[in-house]
């Protein structure tokens, strides 16, 4: 198993800034060429981007990123606020779709499989690549509904007894089972975000999935909760491929971390470690 971490590829015309974080990569005027730090191809991948572009309306949000993700890896995408990681991230599952004036060009694959051929069934698609959001949302139903939601739409159960072993696999595997196991029937936005985040993971990987994406799904925890989802990602990462956004560079868990750090092919990646974590 490999990780790598690459900066957001190609996508350029940052033109948000991330004031908060207090980072020198406001003017991006300096940075020649957005260049990918990591290995961005790999033989045989579970998913492949291929010169992708992304408009909203007529804005372009991304630019010509051609991408591997390698099974049973962890791609991690860094880079500053409004270059379009999570506009990426959406587009390997077609969630962008939701957006009206998205509009994608470019081929992804999903093994061998074009994601964007016109027949393709994109729940279906959402099933076989999950993906958890920046902020827990947990249907306002129970823990055990949230859970068992998924593989009762895609007929995964054949009885209540396979539901409810496919419910409590998920939740152990999402490492919430012991602190939900009595409470199976209270509502999932019940419980606490490192909770709830970990509930949404349980409902991503109930149906199975090939691919889990991940935006930012630390960024609304305390440092406890957050410290427990990367465990559990750690973990996930045995099973499962995972393209995730993050900010923390423990999520990147970079292959060669120390090349990624201490010789930063990309002035932008430079400046952003440097300035956030250095
Ligand atoms: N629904 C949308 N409608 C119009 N423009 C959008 C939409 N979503 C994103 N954009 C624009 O696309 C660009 C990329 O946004 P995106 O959310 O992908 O960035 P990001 O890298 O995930 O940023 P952050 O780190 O702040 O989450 C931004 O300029 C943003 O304004
Ligand atoms: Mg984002």
């Amino acid at each position: 198993m490999n990780s790598i971490a690459v900066t957001a590829d190609g996508i350029g015309e940052a033109g948000a800034s991330s004031p908060e974080a207090g980072l020198d990569i406001h003017d991006h005027s300096d940075v020649k060429d957005y260049e990918t730090v990591g290995e961005p191809f790999v033989e045989d991948p579970k998913m492949s981007a291929r010169n992708v572009n992304v408009y909203y309306a007529d804005k372009q949000a991304i630019m010509d990123v051609s991408l591997d993700i390698g099974k049973n890896e962890v791609i991690a995408m860094i880079g500053p606020s409004g270059c379009g990681k999570s506009t990426f991230l959406r587009t390997l599952n077609r969630m962008n779709d939701i957006i009206p004036i998205c509009r994608v060009e470019g081929n992804i694959n999903l093994e061998d499989q074009d994601i964007y051929r016109g027949d393709q069934d994109t729940v279906l698609l959402r099933a076989r690549v999950g993906m958890v959001f920046q902020k827990p949302n947990p249907f306002p139903k129970s823990i055990y509904e949230n859970v068992a939601y998924g593989p009762r739409i895609h007929g995964l159960a054949h009885s209540k007894a396979e539901l409810d072993e496919i419910v409590e696999k998920s939740l152990r595997r999402a490492s919430l089972f012991d602190e939900v196991k009595d409470a199976l029937d209270k509502p999932g936005t019940g419980l606490s975000g490192g909770q709830q985040q970990r509930l949404c993971i349980a409902r991503a990987i109930a149906v199975s999935p090939e691919v889990i994406l991940m935006d930012e799904p630390c960024s609304a925890l305390d440092p406890i909760a957050t410290a427990r989802i990367e465990e559990l990602i750690d973990e996930l990462k045995e099973r499962y491929t995972i393209a995730i956004v993050t900010h923390s560079m423990q999520q990147a868990e970079v292959g060669d971390t120390k090349e990624v750090f201490t010789m930063p092919k990309h002035e932008l990646t430079e400046n952003y470690i440097t300035g956030r974590f250095g």
